[in-house]
């Protein structure tokens, strides 16, 4: 058995015992690109350390990806901005960014029904998620059976504190299901306790106008949308479902004007 063995068994003990099985993958194939290279010695660990890192990066962004219940796993780049014409490209790029979440703004996605309001808020997710967020999906009305559940039991101060650790919580379909006045005070103090603090997706097919009546309390709503709007991106998707774009129907009756966003 020659050196180089023996250090490469020692270096693939020491790779086990730190937990980091990329290092002991990592690292003959770079010594041989170093050694080709001319890499200086601080090079080739600055190179080997960081396969781990990304890789760990990678495992956690999935893990995180795992633990936030998207609906799908739809992403930015699955997203056809042709069928979106108005939209703008740039500032979606921009928001895939992520400095939205560093500032804790929020982003409220409002459109007819199939126009890529989920698609686009769980394409976000996934890159917050990717980029070291903790981030949770569900519904409206999952987030207020949830905050009721932990009101009935006298823990929605905590729940609310526990809640702040997520860098994203995406609100989906405000609208379709109204709520009862209880649940919009407890919307409420979801959106509140956020307000300058973490982000918030907010998905919904009405405009903000007709928000009161969701939340069965115009007075609330107003209060809610100020602070969500406060520090927000809002953008209006347009247009047919596309869902529907190759059955040659064009109109769905929540699409008139007067009902929606559109
Ligand atoms: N521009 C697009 N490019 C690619 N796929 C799209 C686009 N718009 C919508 N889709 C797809 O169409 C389907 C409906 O979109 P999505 O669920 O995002 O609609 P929505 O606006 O959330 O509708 P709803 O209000 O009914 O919930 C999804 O499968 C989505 O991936
Ligand atoms: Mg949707």
């Amino acid at each position: 058995m020659t050196d180089s063995d023996d250090i490469l068994k020692h270096i693939e003990f020491l790779a086990r015992a730190l937990k980091a099985p990329r290092i002991r993958d990592a690292v003959e194939r770079l010594g041989d690109q170093a050694r080709a290279d001319g890499w200086s010695h601080e090079q080739y660990l600055a190179a080997v350390l960081d396969r781990e890192v990304s890789a760990r990066d990678a495992s956690g962004g999935l893990l995180r990806i795992k633990a936030a219940g998207f609906p799908t796993r739809k992403t930015i780049e699955d997203f056809t901005f042709d069928h979106q014409p108005s939209l703008k490209r740039d500032q979606i790029a921009h928001l895939t960014q992520g400095a939205y979440l560093s500032s804790a703004q929020n982003i409220v996605l409002l459109g007819p029904p199939g126009t890529g309001k989920t698609h686009l808020a769980t394409g976000l997710g996934i890159k917050a998620a990717q980029a070291g967020h903790r981030v949770l999906f569900a519904t409206a009305v999952e987030w207020v059976a949830r905050l009721q559940a932990a009101h009935q039991q006298g823990r929605l101060a905590a729940e609310l504190v526990k809640l702040r650790r997520f860098g994203l919580i995406i609100v989906d379909e405000v609208g379709y299901i109204p709520f009862e006045q209880d649940a919009a005070n407890l919307f409420f103090q979801l959106v509140s306790s956020r307000y300058e603090h973490a982000s918030l997706i907010l998905t919904s097919n009405l405009p903000f106008a007709r928000w009161g009546d969701v939340f069965g309390d115009q007075v609330v709503a107003a209060a809610m949308i100020d602070r969500i709007v406060h520090h927000a991106d809002v953008i209006t998707l347009k247009g047919s479902s596309y869902r529907l774009r190759n059955t040659g129907i064009d109109t769905l009756p929540s699409t008139r004007a007067e009902n929606t966003t559109q």
